[in-house]
């Protein structure tokens, strides 16, 4: 049951086995954060990690830190980190580079598995996926389409029989729509395709099980609901059986089998290694190293639980304000966002501005979504419920409506 009272938030805050993980993050009083799936909030520990990495490893170790701290390493201690979370195996998963990077990096290496030369991409995909696909075709001379995820052409689509490589984002990001990653994955490979999965909205948002799904190859960022700061390192998995033929097309030293032979020649490391490139930003890694910590001690099914009770209740604030939303009433369609609309011209972007003067912090996404992240670790319900309030005021009575929240900035 949706709580509809602010006592009834109180009473579930008390009894939710989440709530003692709030105190692991940094979090400014009188903000209200519904942008974790933008950025998510500075883990508590993460300050003495980084500062740690710089004064100490940096500082004293210097150079020596490459074998004494385990930088070489790594990529593949985080991608063990992360791979519970996704569902791998711990030698299915590096860390390095970004997002967009390894896109580029799984689809080509893709494209290159298959003898057949059609990417099909995702139409409205966030863009660095439409872009990579496109960077993708014109590099190995593949042909990409475009096809709505969501309904009856996508099957249509790979039953044509010629796609190679299909890229499709696992929870949308303008949506929230959550999509069935083992049924489709299985329908691609009956239709002779591989897929790459974008986790960027997925990872730490809901559950996610690569191996069980069948999945090819998967990327996401750690900075969303995986909590390593802005811009840190983006996550690669690919499936055990690929290792041996994958051929991406940054081959770089830390990607060779024998990188301090230092032969003049390219030969790829047997694992997931081989995706590697060139050297990580380490500062950046320290503080994703912080964020797995916690995670370490999640439970993704109570995550799940709780994520999908506060978008419950955002979702009835949000239809109090009269309010439409795209995102799905159903929750197994449903990621950890709400987004939501209204139409009349202008209207989303200056809402969204209206709420964050007043401290609550969601963000907008054009032609006109206004979206909200929910990060189960450091959100309570009695907070979710106080910013359905203040969406319910601002809307009702037409607070939006001042010209200071028209102005657009350059982040939106
Ligand atoms: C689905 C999706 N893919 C990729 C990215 C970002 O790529 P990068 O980390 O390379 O900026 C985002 C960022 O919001 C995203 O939502």
């Amino acid at each position: 049951m949706t709580p509809t009272t602010r006592q009834e938030c109180a009473a579930l805050d008390a009894a939710d086995p989440l709530a003692p993980m709030r105190e692991q993050f940094v979090l400014p009083e009188g903000v209200i954060y519904l942008d974790g799936n933008s950025l998510g909030a500075l883990p508590r520990t993460a300050p003495a990690r980084v500062a740690d990495l710089v004064e100490r490893e940096w500082g004293q170790g210097l150079v020596r830190s490459w074998n004494d701290a385990g930088w070489w390493d790594k990529p593949r201690t985080l991608g063990a980190a992360i791979a519970p979370l996704v569902g791998a195996g711990t030698d299915e998963v590096v860390v390095g580079d970004g997002t967009s990077a390894n896109l580029f990096k799984t689809v080509v290496a893709a494209l290159r598995m298959s003898e057949r030369d059609v990417v099909l991409g995702e139409a409205g995909n966030f863009p660095t996926d439409l872009y990579v696909t496109e960077g993708a075709a014109g590099l190995t001379g593949a042909t990409q389409r475009r096809v709505d995820p969501d309904g009856p052409e996508l099957a249509a689509e790979l039953a044509r029989g010629d796609v190679a490589v299909l890229l499709l984002s696992h929870v949308d990001y303008r949506t929230g729509v959550l999509r069935d990653m083992a049924g489709t994955t299985r329908l691609a490979h009956e239709h002779g395709a591989l897929v790459v999965w974008d986790l960027c909205h997925s990872a730490g948002a809901v559950p996610v099980d690569l191996s069980g799904s069948g999945a090819d190859f998967a990327v996401g960022c750690t900075y969303k609901y995986l909590n390593a700061g802005p811009g840190a390192p983006a996550f690669l998995y690919a499936a055990r059986r690929h290792h041996a033929r994958a051929d991406q097309p940054l081959s770089g030293w830390h990607g060779h089998a024998r990188p301090f032979d230092f032969a003049p020649g390219y030969e790829p490391a047997p694992g997931v290694s081989r995706f590697l490139s060139g050297s990580q930003p380490l500062v950046a890694d320290a503080a994703l190293e912080a964020s797995l910590e916690v995670w370490s001690g999640a439970d993704l099914e109570q995550v799940r639980t709780k994520s999908l009770a506060l978008t419950d209740l955002f979702l009835s604030r949000a239809a109090e304000a009269g309010l439409g939303s795209l995102t799905p009433s159903e929750h197994d369609r449903r990621g950890s966002q709400v987004s939501l609309v209204e139409p009349e011209e202008g209207a989303g972007y200056a809402i969204v501005q209206a709420l964050i003067a007043r401290g609550v912090i969601g963000d907008f996404r054009a032609p006109d979504v206004m979206r909200f992240g929910f990060t189960p670790l450091y959100l309570s319900y009695t907070e979710v419920f106080d910013a359905g309030q203040a969406l319910v005021e601002v809307v009702r009575e037409g607070e939006w409506r001042q010209e200071r929240f028209r102005a657009r900035s350059q982040v939106t």
